[in-house]
């Protein structure tokens, strides 16, 4: 597995943050470190998310920063000069996958059919993005999607919260849990750093408790 996606997998759970002040950035990744994190997927879905990430990943150099909502190739190129480590998309668009792999990036397109899953695997993904987690048919959908798939693993995002995702870590194939409930807009927009810290912490122990 690659280096990358090992880390990825060892934090368990990876804060969706969607920031629309760059200038939010540092407090959030301190945040997200305090709380024992040092990872988030950084969404292009404001305009603030480049400078966003170069903000993290420049004053923390330890944190493991990718970039979501990646929809085109121009946006891999912004994501990646900005220092970010690996690609998440919500859907699968061929020519992202296949740019992010030329380039030796790693990228975790969206799927939610068998015959997308193929497509990835027949790239040589390890790893894929489920979305929307739950409203795709969530665990049992996973579960039953990834039985032909003996090698395949899985980032479920989209509903996934501290419940539920004990549910999803507890299956083998689960890399990693993806979502924003404890970065939520709101939290960052009225810099409620302590609380984000906080919620990033009880994450932690969920994964904690669950795969030891
Ligand atoms: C994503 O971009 O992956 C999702 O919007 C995150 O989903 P959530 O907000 O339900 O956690």
């Amino acid at each position: 597995m690659n280096d990358i996606l090992t880390k990825l997998m060892a934090f368990g759970v990876v804060p969706v943050v969607v920031i629309d002040n760059a200038d939010d950035a540092k407090p959030l990744a301190e945040a997200l470190m305090r709380g024992g994190l040092k990872c988030a997927e950084v969404t292009f879905r404001t305009s603030a998310a480049a400078d966003a990430i170069r903000i993290m990943t420049e004053n923390f150099p330890e944190m493991l920063v990718g970039a979501g909502t990646v929809l085109s190739v121009k946006q891999v190129d912004e994501a990646v000069a900005a220092g970010a480590k690996f690609i998440v998309s919500p859907g699968f668009d061929d020519e992202v996958v296949d740019y992010c792999i030329e380039k030796n990036i790693p990228v975790l397109p969206g799927v939610v059919t068998p015959s997308e899953v193929i497509r990835g695997l027949n790239k040589g993904l390890e790893i894929v993005k489920f979305f929307p987690a739950e409203q795709a048919g969530g665990l049992a959908m996973i579960k039953a999607m990834a039985a032909p798939f003996t090698t395949l693993k899985f980032m479920p995002t989209g509903g996934i919260n501290e419940k539920n995702m004990r549910d999803y870590l507890s299956f083998n194939k689960i890399a990693a849990c993806g979502g924003s409930w404890m970065v939520k807009g709101d939290l960052i927009k009225n810099k409620e750093f302590d609380k984000i810290e906080q919620l990033t912490a009880e994450a932690v122990k969920v994964v904690k408790e669950i795969r030891g």
